[in-house]
């Protein structure tokens, strides 16, 4: 029997929101089956508000009757559920394959609690074989490109559809090819702060848990012992 590792991991993580919480919810396909059983959970009596990481998550969290709220309406978030791209055994992450870092990791950077929900195969020894992706600005990406060049990244700007891929803040992607095993600290030390980029893909030791769906049908829960 096939299983849905993602909706499996999804759903299970939609138990952990309670009532009058205010969660913060991902972007992706994993995400997506979350958003759907928090919206069901609401329709069902559940009491939240809501914040969105993405205009795809707020579309379907409005379809559901999720109430939101915007970024300057809350100075927290009670919980955080977001998908990651990859994840090692330290809980370093790469996020922002859909494109929606900067929100993610404001989002998540308010919350007391964090869940990251996957599919097993984004469980890996070393973080890298996945491009880190970085939000740069339109404006001067050229300029900011070839500094990442200059540092041997690799950096490639995101195409999507056969033209430039522009973020929910009007920002461009340079998918930066670093292999699995690079330098995790100097990348972070070095994108942080850079001119031209708005933020990176980089979610290092932020998440409380991981769910993850297994292919045997098993959903796996990994605490942060450090949180
Ligand atoms: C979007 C993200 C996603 O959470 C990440 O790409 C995982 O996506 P999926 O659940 O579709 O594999 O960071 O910016």
């Amino acid at each position: 029997m096939q299983v849905d590792m993602k909706k499996m991991a999804g759903e299970r993580a939609a138990q952990y929101v309670k009532d009058g919480m205010i969660v913060g919810l991902g972007t992706g396909s994993t995400a997506y089956h979350m958003v759907n059983a928090v919206g069901q959970m609401v329709k069902n009596g559940l009491s939240i508000r809501a914040i969105p990481t993405s205009s795809a998550t707020e579309a379907q969290a409005r379809e559901l009757g999720i109430p939101l709220l915007t970024i300057d309406e809350l100075d927290h978030v009670d919980l955080a559920i977001d998908g990651v791209d990859e994840i090692d055994p330290q809980f370093n992450a790469i996020k922002g394959g859909g494109g929606a870092l900067y929100r993610e990791k404001v989002v998540a950077s308010l919350a007391k609690e964090v869940i990251w929900i996957m599919d097993e195969s984004k469980l890996v020894d070393k973080i890298g074989a996945f491009h880190l992706p970085v939000e740069i600005a339109q404006y001067g990406a050229k300029q900011a490109m070839a500094r990442m060049a200059a540092f041997g990244w690799n950096p490639v700007l995101r195409i999507k559809n056969g033209e430039t891929f522009v973020t929910d803040n009007g920002n461009f992607i340079a998918d930066l090819h670093l292999g699995a095993g690079f330098n995790i600290e100097q990348v972070y030390g070095r994108l942080s702060g850079m001119l031209g980029v708005l933020e990176h893909g980089l979610f290092l030791n932020m998440c409380n848990r991981m769910i993850v769906g297994c292919a045997s049908g098993e959903v796996r829960i990994i605490e942060n012992p450090s949180k």
